[in-house]
């Protein structure tokens, strides 16, 4: 059996006295790429902030390899929901810029970025603005800037939640590529069930509705090489209460 890469150890979320979620236990093992799928408002960036360390969890522990890393930012890389390009910045410097705050000179993060711009299926687009780039391009400068975070643990949240339903499909297939070849092991967080059962080897059912006093939880987990698909698809479709 692989190992964990990254472990979540029951997570408790909070936002000061509000409850989002408790015992949230989840890991993506090496090489893996496993999705989180839940419904709107679950708690889904709430988690997601506390797997990055931006947040410290009201209780558990998140592990990389083993190593306690709960409240510290910085040791994966990860995608933001809105993680928006800059507007004022080339697409060269947009994806050079984590290069550029952890200290690595202008001309050398530069250089660094452009080598994967063919890999990221970004060439000819080094000079341009953000606004001249199509969403799905968009998209994947944003997966090259993450992915010069230069850690080989991903996160995404809602990565491609914004694109049309064509554009989405294609880049999600072309990040599972790009995973595999990079050797990445990533966790994305979704609220959509194909997307997930696209994207996810498996995939970890969280719900409830904190805003209605309902905490959330980990409800369950399906192993899509196993089950296929199809049973992947209803198994999930009754967990989340979807008939
Ligand atoms: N900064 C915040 N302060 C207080 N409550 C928040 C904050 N961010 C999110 N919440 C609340 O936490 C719950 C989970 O939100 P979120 O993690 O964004 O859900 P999801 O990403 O699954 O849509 C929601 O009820 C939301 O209103
Ligand atoms: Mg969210």
């Amino acid at each position: 059996m692989a190992a964990p890469a990254l472990e979540a150890q029951s997570l408790t979320l909070s936002w000061g006295d509000f409850a989002v979620a408790e015992g949230v236990s989840v890991h993506v093992d090496e090489g893996e790429l496993a999705c989180i799928v839940g419904r709107s408002g679950c708690g889904k960036t709430t988690l997601f902030h506390a797997l990055a360390g931006l947040e410290k969890p009201a209780g558990g522990r998140v592990l990389l390899r083993g190593e306690d890393i709960t409240g510290v930012p910085g040791r994966v890389s990860y995608m933001l929901q809105k993680d928006l390009l800059l507007p004022s910045r080339s697409i060269l410097d947009n994806a050079a810029l984590p290069l550029i705050v952890r200290g690595v000179d202008r001309d050398a993060a530069r250089a660094k970025a452009g080598a994967l711009f063919a890999t990221f299926g970004l060439e000819g687009t080094e000079g341009l603005w953000p606004s001249q780039l199509s969403g799905g391009m968009r998209q994947r400068a944003a997966l090259l800037r993450t992915y010069l975070m230069d850690n080989d643990v991903v996160l995404l949240d809602e990565p491609f939640s914004a694109l049309d339903a064509i554009t989405r499909v294609e880049l999600r297939r072309w990040f599972a590529g790009m995973v595999r070849e990079l050797g990445l092991s990533a966790l994305v967080i979704t609220h959509d069930v194909d997307e997930a059962i696209d994207l996810g080897s498996r995939i970890y059912v969280f719900d409830g509705m904190p805003r209605k006093g309902i905490v959330s939880r980990i409800v369950g987990e399906v192993d899509v090489r196993s089950a296929g698909a199809d049973a992947a698809r209803t198994t999930l479709m009754g967990l989340l209460g979807i008939a």
